[in-house]
C-alpha cells in the first residue's frame, strides 16, 4: 500500500483505538468531561471508575445513551486503596485486553487552613488521594501498559505507542496560595512523580505528562455560593479573567494521550488562561 494511502486510511479512523481510562469520572467535573470526550472522539472502550456509585452510574448512562456503541466498565471503589486499583486494572485488561490513554482525574480539596492550623489526619486525607493515590493508579497503569504491544501511531512517521498516562494536577501545584499548604504539596508531589515516571518509562514507549487546571467550574470548587465567592478573585486575576470549564481540560487531556502529542513527555501543561505563564 502507498504511504499517501495508508495516510488516508489513517485519518479517517478515530485518533484513539485503544482502551481509556479514567478516574474522578463521575459527577459533572473534569473526569465526566474526559470520559465524555473520549467516546465523542470515537473512543469504542471506555474504563471509568471514582468513589461515588451513584454519580459513576449517572456518567455511565448518559454515555452509553449518547453513544450506545461504547463499551463501558464502570466500577466504584476507592483509588487509595492499592487491593482495589490492582483489583480494577485486572478487570480493565481482562475485558478490554489492554489499556492505553489514562486520565487520572480523581482528587479532593484541602482542609482550606495553614500548616500549622492543620491536623495530621487532614494532612493524611488529601495526600492519601490525590499523591497516594495517583502514584497506585498509576503504577498499576504502567505495570499494564509494559505488558501489552504498542498500537500503531494515527501516521506511518510516528513511533507506536504503548500507553499514556495523563495525571491531573493542579496550578496550586506549581505556584502557592493561601490556606492551601497540604492540597498544594499533593498535587506539586504528582508533578514531580509525572516527570519522573516520564524519564524511567519513556523507553517502553510510554508518555506520562500531567495538567496542571486553574480555576475550572466544577463541583469541587462551587458546592456552596460562599466557595464561588472566595474563589472568583482567583479566576479573576489571570489574564483570561474567568473560570475554565471542564471540556477545556478534557481537550488538553486527549492531545496528551493521542499520537499528536507523541513527542510531549514530562510536561506540566498549564490550562489556566495564562495564571501561570513562566
Ligand atoms: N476544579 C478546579 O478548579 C480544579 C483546579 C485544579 C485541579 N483540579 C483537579 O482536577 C481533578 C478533578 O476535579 P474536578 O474539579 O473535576 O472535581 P470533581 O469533584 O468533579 O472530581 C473529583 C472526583 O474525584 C472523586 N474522588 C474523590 N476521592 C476519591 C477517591 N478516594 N477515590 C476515587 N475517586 C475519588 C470524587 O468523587 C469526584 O467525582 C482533581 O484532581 C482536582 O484536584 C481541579
Amino acid at each position: 500500500m502507498s504511504k499517501r494511502k495508508s495516510d488516508e486510511m489513517a485519518s479517517s479512523e478515530t485518533m484513539f483505538p485503544g482502551v481509556a481510562f479514567i478516574t474522578g469520572a463521575a459527577g459533572s467535573g473534569i473526569g465526566n468531561a474526559t470520559a465524555h470526550a473520549f467516546v465523542e472522539a470515537g473512543c469504542t472502550r471506555i474504563a471509568i471508575t471514582d468513589i461515588n456509585p451513584t454519580t459513576l452510574d449517572s456518567t455511565a448512562k448518559s454515555i452509553s445513551e449518547k453513544y450506545p456503541n461504547a463499551q463501558i466498565l464502570a466500577v466504584a471503589g476507592d483509588i487509595s486503596s492499592s487491593d482495589f486499583v490492582d483489583s480494577f486494572i485486572g478487570q480493565v485488561v481482562e475485558k478490554f485486553g489492554r489499556l492505553d490513554y489514562c486520565v487520572n482525574c480523581a482528587g479532593v480539596l484541602g482542609p482550606g487552613k495553614d500548616s500549622t492550623s492543620t491536623s495530621l489526619e487532614e494532612f493524611d486525607k488529601v495526600n492519601a488521594v490525590n499523591y497516594r493515590g495517583c502514584w497506585l493508579t498509576s503504577r498499576a497503569q504502567l505495570k499494564a501498559m509494559m505488558r501489552q504491544d504498542p498500537l500503531p501511531s494515527h501516521d506511518a512517521r510516528r513511533p507506536a505507542q504503548r500507553g499514556a498516562i495523563v495525571n491531573i494536577a493542579s496550578q496550586l501545584g506549581i505556584v502557592g496560595r493561601p490556606n492551601a499548604a497540604a492540597y498544594c504539596a499533593s498535587k506539586g508531589a504528582v508533578i514531580a512523580l509525572t516527570r519522573s515516571d516520564a524519564i524511567d518509562y519513556s523507553a517502553h514507549g510510554i508518555r506520562v505528562n500531567c495538567i496542571c487546571p486553574g480555576v475550572i467550574e466544577t463541583p469541587f470548587i462551587m458546592t456552596k455560593q460562599e466557595d464561588r465567592e472566595a474563589i472568583l478573585p482567583f479566576a479573576e486575576i489571570a489574564p483570561m479573567k474567568r473560570m475554565g470549564q471542564p471540556y477545556e481540560v478534557a481537550d488538553a487531556a486527549l492531545f496528551l494521550c493521542s499520537t499528536k502529542a507523541s513527542f510531549v513527555q514530562g510536561h506540566a501543561m498549564t490550562v489556566d488562561g495564562g495564571y501561570v505563564i513562566n
